[in-house]
């Protein structure tokens, strides 16, 4: 963290000064899969509308305040309470992203969740993130691939398993389909046109090679890229249920969390089941259109299991502010999706960084503000 350049906090203090800089350097294709939501993308708009309309009432004379950032969770102390949430495909954003994340997070030692569907695979990782690494599920169908992917995952020094309920189908995204996005990424004109105009990110796709999905391509039968796409979509997702659920629970020997709970219902039967926390999310509003704003859900959720199970939250966040207002309706811990990819696709490697120190003076400026020490005291 030594050679953190400290005057990117006046250049860019906020994560919207990192979008507007992020949307000229990286690809049309990349910006628009990194930022899209589902259908008319009102429920990525709603996440932030209702973060907008939640206000809080200071207190002052307080005397002098010293507030302190650190919180444990899951047995774990973190130095922050905030982690960086599981990004598929991170490496279209920016080749390498997944070991800057990586470094970022065991050096401010917060979270960091690589997903089942990132370019890089938790042999590569884990090592980097060490005690920080959390990895994220989308379930295999076959039994003898789900066992042998969480094997591997375990050996790479994963503790804690999240497994996203909130997919059961892939989602229809529509700016990406305008914006022409294949899956698998392939080399088209378009794409072509694109890396000639985001030099940058070109230099990193040749240190790093195009993204893949690294992690499950061994999986695949067929060695046609567009095919192989297909058969690990068909592959990985669409049968989560309460039994897939158990049998995890009863193979995952470490923490589990269940990512993309929005119903009060669903969060007291997962906590039924003896699961170690749940992420209260909408995925960021990429997969249901109509899908009430997370945080409007997250008091509902925290008053039924809250006494139970450690809730966490996502959706929407891009300011320390954001976090005070999660942690205050109940969250113990969030998570950031776009803001920490933004920031390395505007600043490279020192862009997760920055993002946390955006975070980091946000909460501190504002626990200040509202007389607060303690986060507890949220
Ligand atoms: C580009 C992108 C890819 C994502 N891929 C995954 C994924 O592979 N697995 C998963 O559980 N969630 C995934 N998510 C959802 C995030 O983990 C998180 O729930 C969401 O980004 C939070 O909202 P925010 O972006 O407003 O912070 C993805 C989100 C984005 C933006």
């Amino acid at each position: 963290m030594d050679q953190y350049p400290k005057f990117l906090l006046e250049k860019y203090p906020s994560l919207f000064d990192l979008e507007k800089r992020a949307k000229k350097r990286i690809p049309g294709v990349a910006w628009a899969y990194l930022q899209s939501g589902t259908g008319d993308e009102i429920a990525v708009q709603r996440n932030r509308k209702a973060f907008n309309k939640i206000l809080l009432n200071p207190r002052f004379m307080k005397g002098e305040l010293f507030p302190k950032m650190a919180t444990i969770i899951l047995d774990k102390r973190f130095d922050y309470p905030f982690g960086i949430a599981p990004v598929g495909l991170s490496g279209l954003m920016w080749p390498g992203a997944e070991m800057i994340l990586a470094r970022t997070a065991k050096n401010y030692n917060i979270p960091y969740c690589l997903s089942t569907v990132a370019t890089q695979t938790p042999e590569t990782i884990g090592p980097i993130s060490q005690q920080n690494s959390w990895f994220q599920l989308y379930c295999p169908r076959k039994p003898d691939i789900r066992s042998h992917l969480l094997q591997r995952v375990k050996q790479s020094g994963f503790q804690t398993l999240v497994v996203t309920a909130d997919v059961p189908y892939p989602s229809r995204r529509e700016r990406t389909k305008r914006a022409g996005l294949k899956t698998p990424p392939k080399l088209t004109l378009k794409f072509l046109w694109d890396g000639i105009t985001s030099p940058a990110w070109s230099r990193q796709v040749f240190n790093h090679g195009l993204p893949k999905l690294r992690t499950v391509l061994e999986y695949a039968e067929s060695n046609k890229a567009t095919k192989v796409f297909e058969e690990l979509r068909a592959g990985f997702g669409g049968t989560l249920s309460w039994d897939y659920l158990e049998e995890l629970r009863d193979m995952w020997d470490g923490k589990l969390i269940l990512k993309g709970i929005t119903h009060p219902q669903d969060a007291i039967q997962a906590t039924s089941m003896g699961i170690d926390g749940l992420i209260v999310s909408n995925h960021g509003g990429r997969q249901f259109d109509a899908v009430p704003a997370a945080i409007d859900l997250l008091p509902l959720i925290v008053n039924e299991v809250g006494h139970k199970t450690t809730v966490m939250f996502d959706s929407g966040i891009r300011s320390g502010l954001d976090i005070i207002k999660a942690l205050h309706l109940g969250a113990k811990f969030v998570f950031l999706g776009r803001g920490f990819l933004t920031g390395i696709a505007a600043l490279g490697e020192n862009g997760a960084a920055h993002v946390c120190e955006i975070l980091k003076e946000g909460l501190y400026a504002n626990m200040m503000q509202l007389g607060i020490e303690d986060l507890d005291d949220l």
